[in-house]
């Protein structure tokens, strides 16, 4: 992962899929052939990326609000973390664009967003807590961004949050 929160454009097609390559064992295919149901189209991820790129002069403040906003309204999710959250924080915006640059190369994207979900199962994540990171992510993205999120943007976002529970949860 390149150390930047700024995303590069994402190319224009993604390359040809290794889904059926022995990259990837049974479970991992089953989860990305279930994520590509859902993956955001070529338009959609055009918006992602300009949408976050928007974001990123304010990225610090937003993933700082982030954590506050999600540790005030889901509590139950406070215990997973350390005290502090500012490396955290870094982190996350920073695979947050990691992610959107990659879109249109689901099989690198995948295989990275399974590896992290397998980490967070063993941190204590459960399925049960992506809904409530999902909502405050959208809620921190809609707050944030400026000019405002579109509607076609905001759905681009839920769509995307699907294929990232569909592969880390
Ligand atoms: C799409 C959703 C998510 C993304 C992109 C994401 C991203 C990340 C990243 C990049 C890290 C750092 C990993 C590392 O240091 O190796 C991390 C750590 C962590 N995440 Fe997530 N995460 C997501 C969802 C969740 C959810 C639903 C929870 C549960 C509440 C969660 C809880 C944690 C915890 C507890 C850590 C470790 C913090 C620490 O010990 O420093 N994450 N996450």
């Amino acid at each position: 992962m390149e150390n930047s929160v700024i995303p590069n454009q994402p190319s224009e097609l993604p390359p040809e899929s290794r889904l059926m390559s022995s990259e990837f064992t049974p479970e991992e295919r089953a989860r990305l052939a279930d994520a590509q149901e859902g993956w955001p189209t070529q338009q959609e991820c055009e918006l992602l990326f300009l949408s976050f790129v928007r974001l990123m002069p304010k990225s610090d403040v937003a993933a700082a609000s982030f954590y506050e906003s999600l540790f005030a309204k889901h509590p139950e999710v406070r215990p997973l973390f350390p005290t502090s959250t500012r490396e955290q924080e870094e982190k996350f915006m920073m695979m947050i664009a990691w992610i959107v640059e990659h879109l249109r190369n689901p099989d690198e994207m995948a295989k990275t967003c399974i590896e992290l979900g397998e980490r967070h199962r063993a941190l204590g994540t459960k399925p049960a807590h992506y809904g409530p990171v999902g909502e405050i992510l959208v809620e921190t993205l809609k707050a944030y961004s400026d000019p405002p999120l579109s509607d076609a943007e905001i759905a681009a976002w839920g769509k995307l949050y699907g294929v990232l529970v569909r592969l880390m949860a």
